[in-house]
């Protein structure tokens, strides 16, 4: 794949095949593409909880939120859950502030779970104080964002925004999800 097909590849995806299990061991490399990514100052503030077990994935995903935008749409049921969680975590003994860090990290490992037939869905939306206390996390520790990962069950199409500019991502009847991105001669100003 060129990295021009993986970024493509690369959706978020929200329903997986949750009986395809990812291993302990594909996490630990996922989380070593993020440990070569840049880092601000290289401080390299950044700490991973893994989750690939049923039970540890009980506790997290409670306290997630799906796609915003799919109002009547609640979430994965069981079955279309992810099978594997990486929480990113910003150690404030390191650093107070951790700019785009997790946001660079997140893509390289999202990346590279693409890259191996696996997808994903960034998610900032969490209740922290409810995951905190579920997988007894340090206060030093602050959670930042976290990443669901699976064997996507489900068609993500890019679409070009239409005239009227909306940008929300919406389903067909059929469950496919459409993604509307600006066009590159819009985004290129100068
Ligand atoms: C910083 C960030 C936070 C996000 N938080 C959530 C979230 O809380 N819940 C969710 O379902 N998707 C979340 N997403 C996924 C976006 O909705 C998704 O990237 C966007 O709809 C575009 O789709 P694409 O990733 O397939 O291009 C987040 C993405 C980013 C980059």
């Amino acid at each position: 794949m060129t990295i021009k097909e993986l970024v493509i590849k690369n959706r978020s995806y929200r329903r997986f095949h949750e009986s395809e299990s990812i291993s302990l061991e594909t996490l630990r490399e996922l989380v070593d593409l993020a440990r070569l990514s840049a880092s601000g100052a290289n401080m390299q503030p950044l700490k991973y909880i893994l989750s690939c077990d049923p039970e540890k994935n009980a506790l997290i995903f409670p306290t997630l939120a799906w796609a915003g935008y799919l109002k009547d749409w609640p979430g994965p049921v069981e079955g279309e859950r992810p099978s594997a969680y990486i929480i990113i975590l910003g150690d404030k003994r390191i650093r107070q502030s951790f700019g785009v860090d997790p946001g660079i990290a997140s893509q390289s490992i999202l990346l590279g779970a693409t890259e191996k037939g696996f997808g994903g869905c960034i998610i900032a939306s969490i209740k922290k104080e409810v995951l905190a206390e579920a997988l007894k996390i340090p206060e030093e520790l602050e959670i930042l964002l976290a990443l669901a990962l699976g064997k996507p069950k489900e068609r993500v199409v890019i679409d070009p925004v239409g005239p009227d500019g909306d940008i929300k991502y919406w389903r067909e009847a059929d469950g496919t999800h459409h993604v509307p991105k600006r066009p590159l001669d819009e985004i290129i100003i100068g």
